[in-house]
């Protein structure tokens, strides 16, 4: 079952190039535009809106964070996301004009279905991306965007967060094609970059034990940090969270610009602090990545940097160095984050914890 891996959680990161390619499958039509079956939602429905909130809980929180950044530059609408257990509480400002997009792999998560019911009785349209057919969220949303993963059996979730991202990434490129906020050439492009991301995986799953090595050096580190800009502050989140969840370690994820402001402090000698390295591509960007990963190699951080394959600038920063494959910012986490759940699975499992199945967690939270 676990086709010759010790944990579920390892088969499934390995699972990702598949689910990733079966997230992407069919979703071009014989003219080249992008079609997505269970959208239900039609194109002057969708011109209609004026606002996207993205609500989800945990991973999925974080994959909709990546979304908003996918979203506004791409179609140019204001994008929110929320921690769907928040959502309801505050009087948010919804009405028909705002679609509301639920992210869930389960479909069963009481916090995200008590957010959607509420955002539906204020007449807003609800958006469910969900890997689970036939689950409460699609069946009480307007339309759905299913992920295709495949059964995701352990709890931490690897194969469910990607797949979310494609997810989110084909949405974001179908609004653009209905409002005409993208050229039609524009969003093949994009597809095309996505269609390449198996391939991509495989290559990062390639240097798997490298990963696992370094990721053994570490266990009796007791606190991490993770720093991001851009797409790849939420992957710094998501990386955190699974350490945590997994190794039951102290891990925090910043944007790396907010280091100055507080977190900083945290920083002693020793400290492992895991960088995640923006494309040369975007200068600005990567200079200021650069820079935050200066200040805390000053002060005694050990630094372990991902950064893109063929980055001349990164060596002299990086204690260790992990090399992620070429790809455009906004799709970098679907390749950034599998060297952070390869090291979370390993050093928990070099520490002899389950896995599979951490203490005080469920696969799905059906309780608010
Ligand atoms: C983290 C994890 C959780 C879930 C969260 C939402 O590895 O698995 O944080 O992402 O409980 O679950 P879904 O997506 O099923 O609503």
């Amino acid at each position: 079952q676990k086709d010759g891996h010790d944990w579920f959680m390892r088969k499934e990161i390995h699972e990702q190039p598949r689910a990733v390619a079966d997230a992407l499958l069919g979703r071009r039509g014989v003219d080249g535009r992008l079609q997505l079956d269970e959208m239900r939602l039609s194109d002057q429905e969708l011109r209609d809106i004026d606002k996207i909130i993205i609500i989800a809980a945990g991973t999925s929180f974080y994959a909709g964070m990546v979304a908003k950044y996918a979203i506004e530059h791409w179609c140019r609408i204001p994008v929110e996301v929320e921690l769907s257990s928040e959502f309801r509480y505050r009087d948010p400002i919804v009405d028909y004009s705002t679609l509301v997009v639920a992210i869930s792999q389960s479909g069963e998560t009481a916090d995200t279905l008590q957010a959607i019911r509420h955002a539906r009785a204020q007449r807003s349209k609800v958006l469910a991306i969900c890997n689970t057919n036939g689950s409460t969220i699609p069946r009480e949303s307007d339309a759905v965007i299913y992920m295709h993963a495949g059964p995701e059996i352990g709890v931490a979730s690897t194969k469910g967060y990607v797949t979310q991202l494609v997810a989110c990434y084909l949405l974001a490129l179908y609004l653009a094609q209905v409002k005409g906020t993208r050229y039609g050439d524009e969003i093949t492009q994009v597809v095309e970059q996505l269609e390449a991301i198996p391939a991509q995986i495989e290559k990062v799953l390639a240097k798997a034990e490298d990963i696992y090595r370094l990721a053994r050096h570490h266990v009796d580190s007791r606190s991490f940090l993770f720093l991001g800009r851009h797409a790849g502050y939420p992957v710094a989140l998501e990386g955190a969270l699974k350490l945590k969840e997994l190794a039951y370690l102290h891990a925090e994820g910043f944007a790396a610009g907010e280091l100055k402001h507080g977190p900083i402090a945290l920083v002693e000698p020793g400290l492992p602090v895991l960088c995640i390295v923006p494309p040369r591509g975007r200068d600005q960007l990567h200079d200021k990545m650069l820079s935050g990963i200066q200040e805390v190699r000053a002060r005694g951080a050990h630094t372990i940097v991902l950064a893109e394959e063929g980055d001349d600038r990164i060596a002299p920063y990086a204690d260790e160095l992990v090399t992620l494959p070429r790809v455009p910012v906004l799709l970098q986490p679907l390749v950034a984050v599998i060297p952070l759940q390869l090291f979370a699975c390993e050093l928990a499992s070099a520490m002899g914890h389950d896995v599979d199945q951490p203490r005080n967690l469920a696969k799905s939270v059906t309780v608010e």
